[in-house]
């Protein structure tokens, strides 16, 4: 009997805490805040479900993955590779043991490449697609996941700010020069995929500032959480933007992975590195699991002919609303071009793309 009403007082005690779990609202505007809320999304997330199954399978499409070489993105291009698709690894260190790894994974008549690019050299963005032109590569599955979380301002080559040329700026230089090369070609109707890998610190950012659009200041180790979240912020309002404008061209969509044990937090001061990882290791998934919603952004067949979704883990949700707004996603289409032909990489006009 004792032991009959300690089960269910531990049952009841562990159903509270659930519920309490599913009504938090985890923030995650500072380092702490964003490990705690990571850890509470994993939790509210436990029971969420969007499988994919055998039928699922890439044989013959060509996937480029940024940030392939580790973490995520390494586990990303795995899973594709295993899928059967053919990996183009966009990286800009670690090549030829991404390439390995990733090929030790694949689908035996899968192909895997490696090839040089770094988000932080607006040049660099130029000559990748310029290659990939020269070299008629055609792309089915496009993954934007490389990200980075600085621990300070640092001025890249290109007089911008790090987190938001990473983060943001670059991934509209790549996208757009991929569309006006024609590298995205709809066949028998599907349209080609891009998996924008966001996250869901976008939701703690500040509201969106179009004055400040991409201006460098300086900023502190204590900022470097709010800078990357307001990175996501304006990559998830490009996102929601480049659905709108490329519907019957491509299908769009973009997710949070949830809190994920990698190496994203590389930068965090030495005196809380050893708790970080420690926190990284009892709580984050691993980033075989966490590459799941993006393979299935990637992947699934159920979604031909949707764009525009977004998915937190496993769980289709809406992203912050001011990101859906089609006034900002003009302003954040607009001021990226200006910024871009301001820096010298002129996109060319809609009537122009392929
Ligand atoms: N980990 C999480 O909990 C979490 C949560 C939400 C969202 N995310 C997102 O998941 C994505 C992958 O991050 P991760 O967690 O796998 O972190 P990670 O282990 O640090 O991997 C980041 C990847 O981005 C690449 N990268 C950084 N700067 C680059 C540049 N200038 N040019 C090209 N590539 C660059 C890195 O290349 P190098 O190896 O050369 O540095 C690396 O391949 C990011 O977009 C991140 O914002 C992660």
């Amino acid at each position: 009997m004792l032991l009959t009403d300690a089960t269910a007082a531990t049952r009841g005690v562990s159903c509270a805490a659930m519920a309490w779990f599913d009504r938090v609202r985890p923030r995650h505007d500072g380092a702490l805040a964003a490990t705690v809320g990571g850890i509470i999304d994993r939790v509210k997330h436990r029971n969420a479900a969007l499988e994919l199954d055998e039928r699922d399978r890439l044989d013959g499409s060509a996937c480029l993955v940024t940030g392939a070489n580790r973490g995520l993105g390494l586990a990303i291009a795995k899973d594709l590779a295993r899928r059967g698709g053919d990996l183009i690894l966009a990286c800009r260190s670690g090549l030829d043991a991404a390439r390995a790894d990733v090929a030790s994974a694949a689908h035996e008549r899968a192909s895997v490449e490696a090839r040089e690019l770094d988000l932080a050299r607006l040049s660099s963005v130029e000559s990748f697609c310029d290659r990939l032109a020269a070299d008629g590569v055609r792309l089915d599955v496009l993954v934007l996941n490389a990200g980075v979380v600085p621990r300070e301002a640092r001025k890249t080559e290109d007089g911008l700010d790090e987190s938001f040329q990473v983060n943001v700026l670059a991934n509209v230089l790549l996208v757009q020069r991929l569309r006006e090369r024609g590298l995205f070609v709809a066949e028998e109707g599907v349209w080609p995929r891009v998996v924008v890998v966001s996250s869901e610190s976008h939701r703690s950012a500040p509201p969106l500032d179009w004055d400040g659009f991409g201006s460098f200041r300086p900023w502190g180790m204590r900022e470097a959480v709010k800078q990357y979240g307001y990175g996501k912020l304006l990559l998830q309002t490009w996102t929601a933007e480049l659905a709108r404008r490329t519907r019957g061209e491509l299908a769009v969509h973009s997710l949070c992975p949830g809190a994920v044990r990698t190496d994203i937090g590389r930068e965090a001061p030495g005196l809380t590195k050893p708790l970080l990882e420690l926190t990284m290791r009892a709580f984050f998934v691993e980033p075989e699991r966490a590459a799941a919603p993006a393979v299935y952004l990637a992947a699934s067949r159920r979604l031909e002919h949707e764009t525009g979704i977004y998915l937190h883990g496993k769980r289709r949700r809406e992203p912050r609303e001011d990101t859906l707004d089609a006034d900002n996603g003009r302003r954040m289409w607009e001021r990226s071009a200006a910024l871009l032909e301001a820096l010298g990489h002129p996109l060319a006009p809609a009537k122009e793309r392929g």
